[in-house]
């Protein structure tokens, strides 16, 4: 059997790692296809090296560019290189474009898409990330569903059940393997210059390619009452520096910026705040597998899990919404309680291992292209 794997960005290569360990524990050929849609070594190479993971086989280097010229070009180089490699199965992970272009292309050429992590929906079609998660979900032939409820939101898209596997989300798995590393490993809280404090981290398009939006939740933080870490996504600081915004941060006494961190690094932030505010899918996600209270600055979330578990808080974007919002858990004792004890609804760590046997025993029965 031979396995591809498609990814693009940050967080699909962290999900993916434990995959890749349990295909390579097993002997199984796989292809790693980066597309390059995260170059930066602190956007990509640093998750490769702190996770232990091969080199990427093959780099489409896509870069930055428009949506448009980035899908296409990785769609064109993908159909050369799955051609080549003609692999039996096609994993994809999220929401990126990475994935739109992974399940686009192996489509087209016939090979299964596994979907890792399918089944999302934030109902908002604003968000890239929503349209292509509904393109994926249509291209696929194996869903990998972290809930009962991303495997609903399939069942009701007329998703055929025989298709749908309910395992849990990667991201337990990475988390649980990677936190006591972290805590021998990284050093990053000898630069923390605060006892206690706050993770911030920020970057999706409708929250920082908005002028607007952006300041609105600049000028929350800036009036915080809170000591804040920002390890700061390239995305942001452009759109930062480009609204002038970024000097008024940077001179903020009580927030500390920082470049992206690695996983290791960011790990070992995450495990001593007190509280994680960002607009990321993948920190709500590790926010309620390290027990520490989340607050969301968005109006919704394709996690809604992590909102009825009582871990997360969606804060909305505005300035006095925020602001009272975080005071509420910060200064609530019971309140602060009550959400670090939300109980995890995304598994128990062994997700990869189910996925990679469920991939195998498809293809040993060759199954894994037909709806049975
Ligand atoms: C992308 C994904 C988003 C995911 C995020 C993870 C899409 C549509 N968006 O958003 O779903 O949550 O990754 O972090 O797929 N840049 C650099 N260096 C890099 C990468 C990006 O400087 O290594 C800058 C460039 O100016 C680029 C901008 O960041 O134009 C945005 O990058 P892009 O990959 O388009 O989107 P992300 O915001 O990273
Ligand atoms: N992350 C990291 N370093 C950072 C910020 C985030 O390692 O400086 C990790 C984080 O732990 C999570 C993933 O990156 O696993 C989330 O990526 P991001 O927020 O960029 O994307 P999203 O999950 O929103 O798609």
């Amino acid at each position: 059997m031979k396995i591809a794997i498609v990814l693009g960005t940050r967080p699909e290569i962290i999900k993916v790692s434990p995959i890749i360990d349990e295909i390579q524990k097993n002997n199984t050929d796989l292809v790693i296809i980066h597309t390059g849609q995260h170059y930066d070594t602190k956007m990509s190479q640093q998750f490769f090296e702190d996770l232990n993971l091969p080199t990427a086989d093959y780099n489409i280097h896509s870069g930055s560019t428009t949506a448009i010229k980035q899908v296409s070009q990785i769609i064109c180089k993908l159909e050369e290189i799955l051609k080549k490699e003609n692999p039996d199965i096609v994993l994809i992970q999220g929401d990126t474009n990475a994935v739109l272009a992974g399940a686009l292309a192996s489509n087209k050429l016939k090979i299964p898409v596994g979907h890792i992590e399918a089944g999302l929906r934030s109902y908002d079609k604003n968000m890239p990330e929503e349209i292509n998660r509904l393109v994926a979900d249509n291209c696929s032939r194996l869903y990998f569903v972290p809930t009962d409820k991303t495997a609903i939101n399939l069942l009701n898209e007329g998703i055929n059940h025989n298709l749908i596997y309910i395992t849990g989300n990667t991201i337990v798995d990475a988390c649980i393997r990677n936190t006591p590393i972290a805590q021998k490993k990284s050093q990053i809280q000898d630069t923390v210059k605060f006892d206690e404090y706050i993770t911030l981290t920020l970057h999706r398009a409708e929250n920082v390619d908005d002028k607007v939006r952006l300041k609105n939740i600049v000028m929350s933080i800036i009036d915080l009452p809170y000591n804040i870490v920002f390890p700061l996504h390239p995305h942001t600081r452009k759109s930062l520096e480009n609204a002038n915004l970024y000097d008024e941060i940077k001179n903020s006494n009580h927030i500390q910026i920082t470049e992206p961190l690695g996983y290791l690094d960011f790990l070992s932030l995450m495990s001593n705040s007190k509280l994680l505010l960002t607009d990321s899918g993948g920190i709500q996600e590790e926010a309620i597998t390290l027990n520490i209270p989340c607050v969301t600055l968005r109006y919704n979330t394709e996690r809604p899990e992590t909102i009825d578990a009582g871990g997360n808080i969606l804060a909305g974007v505005k300035s006095m919404e925020i602001t009272d919002k975080i005071k509420n858990i910060l200064d609530n004792p019971d309140v602060y309680e009550r959400m670090c004890n939300a109980k995890n609804p995304y598994g128990d760590g062994r997700s990869a291992a189910r996925i990679y046997e469920i991939i195998k025993h498809r293809y040993e029965n060759n199954t894994l292209n037909l709806e049975a």
